[in-house]
């Protein structure tokens, strides 16, 4: 069984998508739509799907699972309209912007019989599913500490149409959050508690970026720096610091230091990339990633830097829907990822320890031997 793909939201992240479905057998992309007529013809001429209105989509019987790329802040109003039409949704991240949103989306999902998946698929890949089984084996022991961190200067300078990154909703916990907190849920397990401090370094934020704001300001009306400290259920300690009011930085993305060894884990944006290990002697010593299953450089497709293989989390649901198994990059982390990250700007906000509410299970380790890819 092919599964039958609706895309909602044709804007910057579609593109990735929609040349990716191409690698896998069982994804197919049938119709698309956006609140903005524009950009859902434009998709839908450059890969030859009828570009329809999002109402007339959910309506469609060709179409399976609604594939939901709109602002987080339409996550949840796009989200429980595909599940009301019985569709499976699989969503860009984060799952909602609110707890009671991911709940209900969750809650009827669950009542219609459908799937919920959700970004980050970059969980699936080499990088930090290496890093899994490095944990899994005993290789690292239990991990006691560890940092993860994703600094810069903001989206205003590349992205198009910022606005929502500064806005509540938005945010870098929120925006790349997701990345960082699901690899450690991957590799950890759930997070307990969180503590945490923030900031908004800047008032406004001047677009610099090429397109149609070009020039104007934006009020930041949300934290863009958190220091947070994640305790798990496992006992591992782990500081998060996201910001984007950092010029440069010499922090990795993410480091575990186990009672065996310390490792350097790929950075969970991308699909795979450097992981290294070190011991008492203190020399990093490589661990390939580039020749596993979705590890290989392949984009930009002009001249390739980064394993980016998004939607294989979506190829992973349509083969475990068939194969009547859970899907890996599921909606039921992504709720306790929200959670988590929610927790962290309630404890910026209030300075109080905040128990994370929604709890849930580690997720299974990716098996890429059961995804179908088109060319094999
Ligand atoms: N741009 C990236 O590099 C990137 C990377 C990873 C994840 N994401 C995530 O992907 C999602 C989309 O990001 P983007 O950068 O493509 O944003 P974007 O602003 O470029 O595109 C979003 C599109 O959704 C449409 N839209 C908004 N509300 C809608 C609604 N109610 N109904 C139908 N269409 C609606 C907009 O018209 C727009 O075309 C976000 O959740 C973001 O966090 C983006």
């Amino acid at each position: 069984m092919t599964l039958r793909i609706g895309l909602v939201g044709c804007g910057n992240i579609s593109d990735i998508y929609l040349t990716n479905a191409a690698l896998f057998k069982d994804v197919v992309f049938t119709a698309c739509a956006d609140l903005r007529p524009e950009a859902a013809t434009a998709q839908g001429a450059k890969y030859g799907i009828p570009a329809i209105t999002p109402a007339e989509l959910l309506g469609r019987d060709d179409v399976d699972l609604v594939l939901n790329l709109t602002i987080p802040a339409a996550h949840a109003e796009i989200s429980l309209a595909a599940i009301a039409a019985g569709k499976h949704v699989y969503t860009e991240k984060p799952l909602a912007t609110s707890l009671e949103d991911g709940r209900k989306i969750m809650g009827a999902a669950k009542a219609k019989g459908v799937r919920v998946g959700s970004s980050p698929d970059t969980i699936l890949g080499p990088g930090v599913q290496t890093a899994r089984h490095l944990l899994a084996d005993g290789t690292v022991g239990e991990v006691v500490t560890g940092t993860a961190s994703v600094m810069g200067h903001g989206m205003e300078h590349w992205h198009p149409n910022p606005t929502f990154f500064f806005k509540p909703g938005g945010g870098p916990v929120l925006d790349m959050g997701p990345y960082y907190i699901s690899a450690l849920v991957h590799m950890l397990g759930p997070v307990k508690a969180v503590r945490a401090t923030g900031k908004m370094g800047f008032k406004e934020r001047l677009v610099t970026a090429e397109g149609p704001m070009k020039g104007e300001k934006i009020k930041v009306e949300t934290l863009t720096t958190v220091n947070a400290l994640l305790s798990f259920q496992s006992g591992a300690e782990i500081v998060f610091l996201a910001s984007w009011d950092v010029f440069a930085h010499n922090l990795l993305p993410l480091e575990l230091h186990g009672t065996k060894a310390s490792m350097r884990v790929p950075d969970p944006n991308f699909f795979g990339g450097k992981l290294e290990l070190a011991g008492l002697d203190k020399v990093w010593s490589p661990v390939g990633t580039a020749d596993k299953p979705f590890g290989a450089l392949n984009w930009p497709v002009a001249g390739p830097e980064h394993a980016n293989y998004r939607g294989l989390g979506i190829a992973d649901m349509a083969s475990a829907i068939k194969g009547n198994r859970p899907h890996v990059a599921s909606g039921d982390v992504a709720l306790h990822v929200l959670s988590v990250m929610l927790g962290a700007l309630e404890a910026a906000d209030t300075g109080r320890v905040v128990e994370i509410a929604e709890q849930c299970e580690r997720p299974a380790a990716f098996e890429p031997g059961k995804i179908l890819l088109a060319a094999g």
